[in-house]
């Protein structure tokens, strides 16, 4: 991998931001997205659709599965993650810790059960694999399933005539290594933070959760639609949560900023609910 292009993106929230351009608000007017996206978020995607393979999906969710990279309590994995230094200016962008919070926050404002609120808490703790070294292509962005035709609803998908998996022929039908219904949990998905902390959590929290932290990146289903013919019953009876889940991710980043010691005695009592004191990353 030629390591100096791991990192377009000058920090990881602009990835985030970008999906608020592609998906605004409703009340906001339609724009043109693909005339105003930025360079780095272009080759970001570049990057990604080229180097996301079924068999390097494979390989990162055995790798990472064996949850044998670090033992953390929940809190010290977002102090950890709190490391990570962007390109961005850190006077004026909130910390990992704030985005963290300012997404738990706002759930816990409109009065959803206590897992909801902690799930707004963790969702994106899996970006501690950029401190293990991953590039940004294979942490963040929009999640699709690998080993079948892809998406045209996924963004950008003519870069994926970069991809080698594009020389396979079984993967050029719909369903292509797959069986039809079978599920996303049969379905790998490209590579990223939502798989990785899945598998951290998925002793703990209940299941609505795990979805949402699973697939809260799979854009293609969750918004566009596509894909339902992998998808199973349960699959399609979870996708509430995840869109309920989505409209946190996406708006409530631009609030401002918590007050993260004031706020840490009930994160930290939440977080004991579930979680015992240190577990396996
Ligand atoms: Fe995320």
């Amino acid at each position: 991998m030629d390591t100096t292009d791991a990192k377009p993106l000058e920090s990881m929230d602009l990835w985030e931001e970008d999906l608020l351009e592609r998906y605004p608000e409703p009340e906001h007017v339609f724009r043109d997205y693909k005339a105003e996206v930025r360079p780095s978020v272009k080759e970001f995607y570049r990057l990604n659709h080229t180097h996301q393979t079924n068999e390097f999906v494979r390989a990162k969710k055995k790798l990472y599965g064996a949850l044998a990279k670090a033992e953390m309590s929940v809190w010290e994995a977002m102090e950890f993650l709190n490391t990570l230094v962007d390109d961005s200016d850190p006077d004026t962008d909130a910390t990992q810790i704030e985005h963290l919070m300012q997404t738990s926050e706002s759930i816990r404002q409109d009065g959803h059960p206590r897992w909801f609120v902690l799930t707004g808490l963790l969702h994106d703790l899996g970006k501690v694999l950029c401190l293990f070294g991953e590039p940004q292509w294979a942490v963040v962005g929009d999640t699709f399933p690998t080993g079948c035709k892809y998406s045209d609803k996924i963004v950008f998908s003519e870069f994926f005539s970069g991809n080698p998996d594009c020389e396979k022929p079984e993967f050029q039908t719909e369903a292509g290594v797959y069986e039809p219904g079978c599920g996303f949990e049969k379905v790998d998905l490209s590579y990223g933070h939502d798989e990785y902390l899945y598998r951290v959590v998925k002793d703990y929290l209940p299941k609505e959760a795990l979805y949402m932290i699973r697939y809260h990146s799979f854009y293609p289903w969750h918004r566009e639609g596509a894909y339902d013919h992998l998808a199973s019953a349960e699959d399609r009876e979870n996708l509430k949560w995840v869109k309920e889940f989505n409209k946190y991710d996406l708006y409530s980043k631009v609030d401002e900023r918590p007050n993260v010691e004031a706020l840490r005695p009930y994160y930290e009592e939440l977080i004991a609910e579930y979680f015992p004191a240190k577990i396996r990353w």
